[in-house]
């Protein structure tokens, strides 16, 4: 991971780039790094802001797995970051399903998977990455604000991005070898102590306006949120949004 790594002043969205690399053929491990983007991108077509001082990267993936197993990568990557600012930084982070870093309740870093499947194979996946490392959240939007952080905000100093982005790609590395030799337990019990989820009053938002309410009582092997209705029946949660409450 990392062993060809392509920087830029300013992309529309490194995930954009990092596709068509892929597309050209890049091979796994290539990462594609931007000082800014102008088209960020975050989940559910959402807008993501992408000012100067913050990481904004991409990896591109080519697992051998079933497609099914795409989400279980945004959650390999939630632990790889989640290491990273523990162990660099020295914060108590926590993770919100599938893809939130969080401290305290602000989220720090967002994860945006996208898996390209042809023919029912997963091709390649590109993996975004936004960490608000160098940036003050208090310039952000009325309606982000409140829920964001950055570690500057939190260390009350700037950080060393470049040192951050090599511990997190080693970490990335670690997670995602396990990844590839079938350690999903490992992987999500570690996962699991992380996150701030589960034992959590849920509401789940999902596409076309549907809104499910329970208790997140786990994850199953697939990286799916195993909701507990009030009427005491599980549903498992493959996407939409999570609010806790
Ligand atoms: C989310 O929480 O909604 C996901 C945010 C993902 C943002 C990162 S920044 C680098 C990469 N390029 C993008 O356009 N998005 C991801």
């Amino acid at each position: 991971i990392g062993h060809r790594i392509e920087c830029f002043d300013e992309v529309d969205s490194t995930n954009n780039v990092a596709k068509r690399l892929a597309e050209e053929g890049a091979s796994e491990g290539t990462v594609v790094i931007a000082k800014t983007q102008s088209r960020g991108r975050g989940r559910r077509g959402k807008p993501w802001i992408s000012p100067e001082g913050g990481i904004w990267m991409s990896i591109i993936l080519r697992p051998e797995v079933h497609p099914s197993r795409a989400l279980l990568l945004t959650l390999v990557t939630g632990v790889a970051v989640a290491r990273t600012l523990q162990d660099e930084c020295g914060l108590e982070v926590g993770i919100k399903w599938p893809n939130d870093i969080l401290i305290g309740d602000k989220k720090v870093c967002g994860i945006l998977t996208e898996a390209h499947v042809r023919f029912n194979t997963l091709e390649y996946v590109v993996v975004g990455i936004g960490i608000d490392t160098n940036v003050d959240v208090k310039a952000f939007p009325d309606d982000l604000r409140e829920g964001a952080t950055s570690l500057k905000n939190e260390l009350k100093r700037d950080i060393e991005s470049g040192a951050l982005i090599e511990k997190f790609l080693e970490n990335f590395e670690d997670v995602y070898n396990s990844f590839k030799d079938g350690e999903i337990d490992e992987i999500l019990s570690e996962w699991r102590k992380l996150s701030k989820t589960i034992g959590s009053r849920v509401e789940i938002r999902k596409q076309l306006g549907e809104i499910v309410y329970g208790e997140a009582v786990g994850i199953n092997s697939e990286g799916a949120l195993i909701l507990e209705l009030d009427d005491g029946t599980l549903r498992k949660i493959i996407s939409g949004e999570c609010i806790h409450h």
